[in-house]
This record gives C-alpha cells, sequence and structure tokens, in this order.
C-alpha cells in the first residue's frame, strides 16, 4: 500500500479514491478528534504518502463548536504531520 487518505467520505477523498489506488480511512477506522489515534494508524499503514482530506467543514457551525474545530483542523493534522516527519514520508494537508 502506498497512498493512504484520510476522509473516506467526502467530496475531495472521493475524487482521489477514482484517480489512483489508495487506502481510504474513515470515521471508523481513524477518528480525528482523537489525533494520537490517527498519528498511529500512520504508523501501522507504513504509506509513502498521506493526504489529509478529512475536515471540520460545518463552517457555520465552528465557532460554536471552536474546541471540536481544532481538533479535526488543526491538532489531528498536526499530529498526522509529526508522525509523517518521524516516518520521512511526505505530507498533504488539504
Ligand atoms: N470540495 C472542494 O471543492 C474543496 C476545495 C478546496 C479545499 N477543500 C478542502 O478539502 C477538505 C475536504 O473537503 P471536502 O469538500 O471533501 O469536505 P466534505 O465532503 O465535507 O468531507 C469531509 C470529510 O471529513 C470527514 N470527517 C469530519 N470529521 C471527522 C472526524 N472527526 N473524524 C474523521 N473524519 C471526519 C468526513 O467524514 P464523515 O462522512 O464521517 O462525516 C468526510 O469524509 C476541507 O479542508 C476543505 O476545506 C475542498
Amino acid at each position: 500500500m502506498t497512498l493512504l487518505v484520510f476522509g473516506a467520505t467526502g467530496q475531495v477523498a472521493t475524487e482521489l479514491r477514482a484517480l489512483a489506488p489508495v487506502a481510504a480511512l474513515g470515521r471508523d477506522a481513524a477518528d480525528l478528534t482523537d489525533p494520537t489515534a490517527c498519528a498511529a494508524a500512520i504508523e501501522a499503514h507504513r504509506p509513502r504518502a498521506v493526504i489529509n482530506a478529512a475536515a471540520y467543514t460545518a463552517v457555520d457551525r465552528a465557532e460554536s463548536e471552536e474546541d471540536l474545530a481544532t481538533t479535526i483542523n488543526g491538532h489531528a493534522p498536526g499530529a498526522m504531520a509529526r508522525a509523517c516527519a518521524d516516518l520521512g514520508i511526505p505530507f498533504v494537508h488539504i
């Protein structure tokens, strides 16, 4: 397996899956409210590269759910980036 994508069900991930053979993780396999689990998923899959296409996209609720939005859009991608850096592989955060 070479390319690992977070956000299996989203618009961006759906397009990526149509373009190339990727391993896509849905919320059931990697919940971005748990950044440590996201990093662990990268370490377990040992991909050649990671794309994060998962995001908190309910922008109208982002101010009332600021902590949740910050965890999903900030802390989780940060943990993914650190895991990729540790493995020496590229990380693309959309
Ligand atoms: N679509 C575009 O044209 C476009 C253009 C430029 C940039 N972007 C950016 O690309 C990213 C993805 O956009 P999109 O349009 O694909 O969004 P989307 O269709 O709303 O998909 C969001 C994805 O994130 C997942 N997700 C949300 N919370 C999660 C959580 N706690 N744990 C795991 N997965 C979670 C959703 O899973 P569930 O199905 O389980 O909720 C879904 O798969 C965003 O950052 C967006 O700003 C998109």
